[in-house]
């Protein structure tokens, strides 16, 4: 018998199960492919290796604008993918370590929720059943196959790929076709560009980069283009026929073809085959219904990351399975996301937490926005020579504080952070112009647009 039992170790299931083992509970995490799930295995850590080598790549050749000079720069993708396999390995191996150091015993195998008895809520795995006081289910998510014709055959054939072979390919391929200009399709457009592939992304929108601020998928849809990424805006896929993408666009029926096809549009959480059923957990579109403390409607049960639906990414998946161990263990907590972080790691990087303009207007907001050229920042001057980046951010103008900031441009990734914090904290304006920021470093652009 178990405290509890946690179904899938990605980011939401071995992060629970630490912190629940780190908190005296008996506990069993049980994983059917590996450790650290999608983000570890096929998602943000691989494509981040991927992209940095990329980015070295891309340095390399331009490097004369800085004064060095590489004559034969070339690229061995087999041993970026090597390099891509060794941190990864690392990295589960890593994850393995913490959950032992935390008493957290580890099934490799396929769960199974039978239903509950008196005692708690029983599981089967590699031909056993296992026992629990409380559940959390974290299985994630998988890659939406919308019913295109020819898409599942292309899926099959190994013409279409998705976010897994992307990022195992050994061989760069002469062109690639994206669908859908979201996350997952900007990293890997922006990746083989720079490695050489030509690169076409059809996305449905009139924009590229979805939820982003306008104005920043403008700026990065320009330089991406001038690299030489072809973008078709509203252009929505209808069939995939070999590698073919016919896609509709204005009425009329055309088509690209690549020698791979990159599917990126969007995920669905993971709810089918696990047993869901055999407890009654109530579903909305596809997806656990939780509350703010990650509890389902079933007495014990929790859910947490992707599967739940609610914001898809690996960083509130660690948060929300600490807030359902928190109340297991009786501590009261709650998970709020209006302070979660986003980020698109293409070269530049875009990184965006709270409200954007559009989405304030919606929420009819009273704000003021503040918006400053990346260049203000002797750092990002000294490194970049297009100086495309921009920093925009959005004052709440009753209560003065920030509810909103993104940045286009080199460290925006790193820098976000403590955006969130302020939002988050809802530090008051002239505090954070009263703060000493590292000189010379990009985030110096915040302290600067205030006073802008
Ligand atoms: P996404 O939701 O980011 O983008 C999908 C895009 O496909 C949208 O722009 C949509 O308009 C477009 N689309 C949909 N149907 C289409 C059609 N028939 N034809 C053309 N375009 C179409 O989804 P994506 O990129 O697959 O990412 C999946 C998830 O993984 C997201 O939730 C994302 O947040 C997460 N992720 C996060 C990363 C990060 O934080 N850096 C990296 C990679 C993935």
């Amino acid at each position: 018998m178990y405290d509890l039992i946690v179904v899938g170790g990605g980011p939401a299931g071995y992060i629970s199960a630490e912190r629940a083992g780190h908190g005296g509970l008996k506990t069993l995490l049980i994983e059917k492919a590996s450790v650290g799930g999608v983000c570890l295995n096929e998602g943000c850590v691989p494509s981040k290796t991927l992209l940095h080598s990329a980015k070295i790549y891309d340095y390399a050749k331009g490097g004369e604008k800085y004064g060095v000079c590489c004559k034969e720069v070339s690229y061995d993708q087999d041993k970026v993918i090597d390099r891509k396999d060794g941190v990864v390995k690392k990295l589960v191996g890593g994850v393995k370590a913490a959950l032992k150091a935390n008493n957290v015993e580890l099934l490799e195998a396929d769960a199974h929720i039978k239903g509950k008895d008196k005692e708690g809520f029983l599981v089967e795995a590699g031909g056993q059943v296992y026992k629990a006081k409380y559940l959390l289910i974290a299985t994630g998510s998988g890659v939406l196959v919308p019913p295109i014709p020819g898409l599942r055959e292309g899926l099959d054939e190994g013409a279409v790929l998705t976010n897994k072979e992307i990022l195992s390919l050994r061989e760069i391929p002469e062109s690639l076709v994206v669908i859908g200009g979201g996350v997952i399709g900007l990293e890997m457009a922006s990746y083989y560009n720079s490695v050489g592939s030509k690169v076409t992304v059809v996305e449905m929108l009139e924009k590229i980069a979805g939820q982003n601020d306008e104005e920043l998928s403008r700026i990065l849809q320009g330089n991406l283009k001038s690299k030489g990424i072809e973008f078709i805006l509203g252009a929505k896929v209808t069939k995939v026929d070999g590698n073919k993408v016919v896609f509709e666009k204005e009425g009329k029926e055309r088509e690209v073809s690549g020698s791979k096809i990159l599917l990126s549009i969007g995920r669905r959480p993971t709810t089918e085959g696990i047993g869901l059923e055999n407890i009654s957990v109530n579903m909305k579109r596809g997806a656990v219904v939780t509350d703010e403390q990650m509890k389902t409607n079933i007495p014990g049960v929790y859910a947490a990351g992707d599967v739940n639906g609610k914001s898809m990414l690996a960083h509130t998946a660690y948060r929300e399975g600490e807030v359902a161990i928190n109340n297991i263990l009786g501590k009261k907590d709650i998970m709020r996301y209006q302070a979660v972080p986003s980020v698109i790691y293409t070269h530049p990087e875009v990184a965006s937490v709270g409200e954007t303009e559009s989405t304030a207007k919606d929420k009819g907001l009273d704000f003021t926005v503040k918006k400053i050229s990346n260049n203000y920042s002797g750092r990002y001057m000294a490194e970049n020579e297009r100086g495309d980046g921009i920093t925009k951010i959005l004052i709440d103008n009753e209560y003065d504080r920030i509810i909103g900031v993104q940045i286009i441009g080199s460290y925006a990734s790193e820098i976000i952070y403590g955006a969130g914090l302020m939002i988050e904290t809802e530090l008051p304006v002239g505090d954070i112009k009263e703060l000493v920021f590292p000189h010379p470093t990009v985030s110096e652009v915040i302290r600067e647009a205030l006073f802008s």
